[in-house]
């Protein structure tokens, strides 16, 4: 019998999923909702917003398995030294994907003159195809692959942005500081889906916001601090980016001071871009513990290095 400790305010979500999904991976085990003996636990199940923040006592802890996608909050924990798997999840990704085809549809169909339309004035003028409008997306690993995937499906021609030089089939791919100037250059709609890492912050600066064409749109559902917030207000009231649509703040809830709360060209989302959910990420964790005690390599382990 193996001892889960569940660190995680969610409990009540995964009540009816995760023990049934470590049932059907074969897998005996207790799972605990508190931890007065850390020494006993060889599995912690983790969210920043639970209550673990020193790992040293979980002597015997084989892994730790977290429900978020982004672990910038735990990958510089210095009292880490166990393995550390980040959460992908299938309904977390097909989430994503509906947030950021629903964002980047709204902009490419310029919906908004019809919803808010007080005079009701009659405007026939069609938008351009969506295979006339160029989409960067940065950041190509498991959410922005699937959404530019999603994107080329309706037709945008989609150009990715990542760390690492890449190969994928039907997509052209950028990386570096040249490559990110290459595809902000063309791109009418842009799409962050990276990381939170010291590489990362204020990716899109005053520099980097002044390569897209002017009226582009910026959607960030990844993380607050890739934008340089003050360079995209600038940006905005020059009229170089046409509008920010904005899932992830530097401070969440997002202050209601901050000058995105009045800005006519921004769209504030409360960070509902993905959710990971529960029926299928406890398949995920289920199948990590799995392999962890049948000696076979963990999935979606963290480089902590490389910082996700
Ligand atoms: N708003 C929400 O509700 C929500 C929900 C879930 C996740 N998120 C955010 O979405 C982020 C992405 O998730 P994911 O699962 O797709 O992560 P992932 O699979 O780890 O992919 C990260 C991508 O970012 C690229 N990247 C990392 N550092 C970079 C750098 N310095 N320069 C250029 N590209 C860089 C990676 O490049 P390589 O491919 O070369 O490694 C990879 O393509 C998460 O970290 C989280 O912050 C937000």
């Amino acid at each position: 019998m193996i001892r889960i400790y569940f660190a995680a305010p969610t409990w009540s979500e995964y009540e009816p999923w995760l023990p049934a999904a470590l049932t059907a991976a074969g897998i005996r085990a207790e799972i605990l909702l508190e931890a007065p003996d850390p020494a006993l636990i060889d599995y912690i199940v983790y969210a920043p917003s639970g209550p673990l923040a020193d790992f040293r006592p979980f002597t015997r802890a084989k892994a730790v398995l977290s429900l978020w996608a982004g672990v910038e909050k735990i990958v510089s924990n210095q009292s880490l030294t166990q393995p550390l798997c980040r959460m992908v999840d299938p309904g977390l990704s097909e989430s994503m994907v509906e947030y950021v085809t629903g964002h980047v549809l709204r902009h490419h169909l310029g919906m908004d003159r019809h919803i808010v339309n007080p005079g009701r004035i009659w405007d026939p003028t069609p938008p351009p195809l969506a295979r006339q409008r160029p989409v960067a997306m940065l950041g190509l690993g498991e959410l922005g692959l699937a959404c530019a995937r999603a994107l080329q499906a309706l037709n945008f021609p989609v150009q990715g942005w990542s760390r690492s030089a890449k190969a994928i089939d039907g997509l052209e791919t950028f990386h570096g500081r040249d490559g990110l100037r290459e595809v902000l250059s063309a791109a009418q709609i842009v799409v962050t889906l990276l990381p939170r890492t010291p590489e990362t912050e204020n990716i899109l600066n005053a520099e980097s916001l002044a390569w897209l064409p002017a009226g582009a749109v910026v959607i960030n559902p990844g993380r607050g601090p890739l934008i340089d917030d003050g360079a995209l207000l600038a940006a905005l009231d020059a009229g170089r980016v046409g509008h920010a649509t904005l899932d992830v703040f530097r401070t969440e809830p997002l202050p209601q001071d901050h000058p995105f709360q009045a800005h006519p060209g921004v769209t504030i989302t409360p960070h509902v871009a993905a959710d990971t959910r529960a029926p299928t990420a406890s398949t995920v964790i289920a199948e990590n513990i799995r392999r962890s005690e049948a000696g076979e390599p963990l999935l979606y382990l963290v480089d902590r290095a490389r910082g996700y």
